[in-house]
């Protein structure tokens, strides 16, 4: 197991404060809140972000890069886009001294410390959606049932599109905020798709891959002539958004 480590003095960290410190060469968030003193990894869980620089609340911190909040006592992840705990680690106070040590298991398994898949590993905000080998996304016809392709089935053809993190496909998510379909002025028969979609934050990074995995499935059906991606953050998304099923598949009761 590992040693506690000197980190800091008591009076170098106000009470409400946060200081960043290095124990066994990781970087930590130490938090003095109400005469208490806790300790999470600098690493949002969302896409790495470094949480000693967020906003501090009561016992609530937010990852300054796109919002996620942080519980500092258990490292538990409470708002999206984050869903898995930051690690907690061990404090203690000595006379003056401020000592750290880290533990190597997430330290949440509160209310909002899911057991998710991890994300798809390379450059944050490129993971890789499971789709077929060159791109290609499997679609339904909708139109094989003889009616001719409406809001309904272009939801159903949005459930291939799915979040490359969470992956809950984006209806589900409840990112979809309107869907328009009109006659294609240049093609008899086919038809142009708008889609409203929202994000779970204003810089989501799977923002592009969201954009052009919904073009890829809606414009390779064969009524579908042109499809276009308009974002909106007005409502912003919140998570009530999300349908029971995504829910449960994210493990949020
Ligand atoms: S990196 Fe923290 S919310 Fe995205």
């Amino acid at each position: 197991m590992a040693e506690f480590v000197k980190v800091a003095d008591v009076s170098e960290v106000p009470d409400p404060g946060k200081t960043l410190v290095e124990v066994d060469g990781e970087m930590v968030a130490l938090f003095h809140v109400d005469g208490q003193w806790h300790a999470i990894d600098d690493v949002c869980t969302h896409d790495g972000g470094p949480l000693a620089d967020g906003e501090l609340r009561n016992h609530t911190i937010s990852c300054p890069r796109h919002g996620a909040k942080f519980d500092v006592r258990t490292g538990a992840a409470l708002t999206m886009p984050a869903v898995r705990p930051t690690r907690a680690h061990d404090v203690k106070v000595e006379g003056t001294a401020v000592f750290v040590r880290l533990r190597t298991e997430p330290g949440s398994t509160g209310p909002t410390a899911h057991s998710l898949p991890m994300r798809a590993t390379g450059t944050a905000g490129t993971a890789t959606l499971p789709i077929a080998a060159g791109g290609a996304i499997p679609t339904t016809a909708p139109s094989a049932s003889g009616q001719p392709l409406g809001e309904d089935a272009v939801r159903e053809l949005l459930k291939e599109v799915k979040d490359p993190e969470l992956f809950v496909n984006i209806v589900d998510l409840g990112l979809i905020y309107g869907v328009t379909l009109a006659p294609a002025a240049d093609a008899a028969g086919k038809q142009h798709v708008a889609i409203d979609m929202t994000m779970t934050s204003p810089a989501c990074p799977a923002g592009p891959q969201l954009i052009g995995d919904t073009k890829r499935v809606l414009g390779g059906h064969p009524e579908v002539s042109a499809v276009e991606v308009r974002i909106v953050m007005d409502p912003p998304w919140t998570p009530d958004r999300m349908t029971e099923a995504a829910r449960d598949q994210l493990g949020i009761f």
